[in-house]
């Protein structure tokens, strides 16, 4: 038989009892944790959302609850009335609360409970249970303190970053959910029509259109926790449904949404104790993939990449020859200490960078004698000024990479970060952010040997580029100079995490109408999909720009986590699936045939 809650009330949570509390009576409700048997005594750590208790079950003084206890198991939730006792020579200081224990004179059993999947104390260590299993019955996973504690700090970091924003004029705007499609560059997901059959919504990559148009519409400063959805390729920092910080601002420079940026984030960080500077510092899209192959470096370590082309410029080794005469580069990086690498250590290494487009990786080992794989091709001579020029010492590993220029960076740049790994490089404790500016207006794809949005269309070319934009697309023969357009679009970077973008926005008609011929995009093509934006920019459109965080990420840093999943109640896999509620699921043919679609 279960018991009702009746008229009792709890006094304290598990997580509040210490010394002082000593000779209260008191009532605990939670979830059994952990309990053990001594004849006589039984010991319940008993768990609520903020803490665990030690609850003692004593024989001879409370015979019906000491009885009652036999059956109870992990997960069981029980209510407990009884006294705190200051704990005899067994302080446990692992524990909050374990100056006391609670001597109970009555204990109710409100629900007995399954025996759990997995044991929720280990979940999260070194045996810890799969993730699928966990994924599965989320909701007990989440009972496991580090999981409570990281989405309390999510909701923390929201309200922060509310603060903020509601503190500095901006105005919270719900944008729709139900939306045409928007111009993320990922796909979308969709949603049928039923009263317009044939027809469909598409779910917002992001609000960027309808911020824009607040814009338009005179907000002048708007901001929303926005859901966003792209159907893309998941890694372990992206999901298909997530949350940004989303803002923009009218009549504004980089600078002034690099303040808000800066604020935001500084804000947010002290909930950590973190102190960020009041300026981060500023880099480059450039300089970032020069010395750190990256266009979101990791500052908490150096190892910049070393560029060896000068070095090799005059050399006849038949690969770096070819490389630099197509106007490729060959790159190191230095790792300090490991001139000992073992053959197998740097044939991982050579299978690592293969994978982001490297054809080989080349070593040089500073040892008391120095070793190469390029010794018989180069020469003593030459390795010799190629350590020089990597700035190498004894002791080091140079590791080579020739390529495309963006190849090395790729390559290089995923190495810089795998050998840190390694190498225990990191400082854990660090935190570093930086803002990334100047990203190219235009991304180049190879294959269909066209240009796409890097950022999206919408994003303003530099004011030194525009003569440059304009050449590029109004005369066919100089196309491929859009790929040396800069565009005032800027990223938000910490610990190496892409935690925020945004750019100033294009306000003028004519420059948008040339982006869109730059893509590609026919006049008849652009008008179908974003008409009523390029309406819209015709009635007055302030010069305007802002950007978008990503709350995850942001939270990730704040946890310290680098599982995605570990900042949300209920993420989906890495194939898209919500493994609890066993979505996406199929749907009756009665709602299909409403829909008027039917499934192949
Ligand atoms: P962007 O596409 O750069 O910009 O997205 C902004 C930020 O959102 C986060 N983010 C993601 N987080 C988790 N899973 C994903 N799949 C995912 N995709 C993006 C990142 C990223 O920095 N409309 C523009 C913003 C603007 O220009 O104002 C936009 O959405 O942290």
């Amino acid at each position: 038989m279960l018991d009702n809650l009746g008229s009792l009330e709890r006094t304290h949570t598990c997580g509040e009892l210490r010394k002082e509390h000593v000779g209260s009576d008191v009532v605990l409700m939670g979830w059994v944790a952990k309990k053990r048997d001594f004849g006589p005594l039984t010991f319940i750590d008993l768990r609520d959302r903020e803490g665990v208790t030690q609850v003692v079950l004593n024989e001879e003084t409370s015979a019906e609850a000491h009885a009652k206890a036999k059956d109870i198991r992990a997960e069981f939730v029980l209510g407990i009335k009884g006294k705190v006792v200051e704990r005899e020579g067994t302080h446990n200081a692992k524990l909050a609360t374990g100056d006391i224990e609670v001597h109970a004179s009555e204990l109710l059993i409100f629900n007995d409970s399954k025996v759990p999947p997995f044991e929720l104390e280990k979940a999260g260590s070194q045996n810890l249970a799969s993730e699928d299993l966990r994924l599965k019955y989320r909701y007990l996973d989440l009972r496991r303190p580090q999981l409570q504690n990281n989405i309390r700090m999510r909701a923390k970091a929201v309200a922060a970053i509310r603060q903020y924003f509601d503190g500095r004029g901006f105005i919270e705007i719900e944008t729709p959910i139900l939306l045409k499609s928007t111009p993320e560059g990922a796909r979308d997901f969709i949603v049928p029509s039923r009263i317009h059959t044939g027809k469909f919504f598409a779910l917002p990559q992001s609000p960027q259109i309808l911020k824009q148009i607040t814009m338009i519409a005179g907000f002048d400063k708007y901001f929303q926790i926005a859901r966003c959805f792209r159907d893309e390729d998941l890694r372990a920092d992206r999901q298909p449904e997530f949350t940004q910080l989303d803002m923009e601002m009218s009549f504004v420079n980089r600078e002034q949404v690099y303040h808000e940026m800066e604020g935001m984030f500084n804000h947010v960080m002290r909930l950590i104790d973190v102190e960020f500077p009041a300026e981060w510092p500023r880099m480059t899209h450039a300089e970032a993939m020069r010395r750190y192959g990256s266009d979101k470096p990791d500052l908490r370590f150096e190892m910049e990449l070393q560029d060896l082309s000068t070095a090799l410029k005059d050399t006849d080794f038949a690969p770096f020859r070819e490389t630099l005469d197509k106007g490729g580069e060959v790159k190191c990086i230095v790792v300090k200490g490991r001139a000992d690498y073992s053959r197998k250590q740097t044939d991982e290494l050579q299978e690592y960078v293969k994978r982001y487009g490297a054809g080989a990786l080349a070593w040089i080992k500073v040892g008391d004698e120095t070793t190469s794989s390029l010794l018989k091709v180069l020469g003593q001579a030459k390795i010799d000024e190629l350590v020089s020029a990597a700035g190498a010492e004894k002791g080091d590993a140079v590791l080579i990479v020739a390529g495309r220029k963006s190849v090395v960076a790729a390559s290089l740049g995923a190495l810089r970060l795998e050998v840190a790994r390694r190498e225990d490089l990191i400082d854990r404790a660090a935190y570093k952010p930086l803002i990334v500016t100047e990203f190219p207006m235009f991304e180049h794809d190879e294959e269909s040997d066209t240009y796409v949005a890097a950022h999206h269309p919408f994003t303003s070319p530099m004011d030194e580029d525009i003569e440059l934009f304009k050449t590029a697309v109004n005369d066919p023969s100089q196309h491929h100079l859009l790929g040396q357009v800069r565009a005032k679009a800027y990223d938000a970077v910490i610990n190496g995490y892409e935690c925020a973008g945004g750019s100033i926005r294009i306000h003028q008609k004519e420059i948008q109408d040339l982006n869109f011929k730059a893509l590609g995009m026919t006049v008849e093509k652009a008008r179908e999909r974003f008409g009523f934006f390029l309406d819209a920019l015709e009635f007055g459109t302030p010069p305007h720009g802002g950007f978008a965080a990503g709350i995850e990420r942001t939270c990730m840093i704040l946890c310290g986590t680098e599982n995605i999943r570990d900042v949300m109640a209920f993420p989906k896999t890495a194939s898209a699936q919500d493994l609890m509620m066993d979505s996406p699921g199929e749907v009756d043919e009665s709602q299909l045939d409403e829909l008027g679609i039917s499934v192949e």
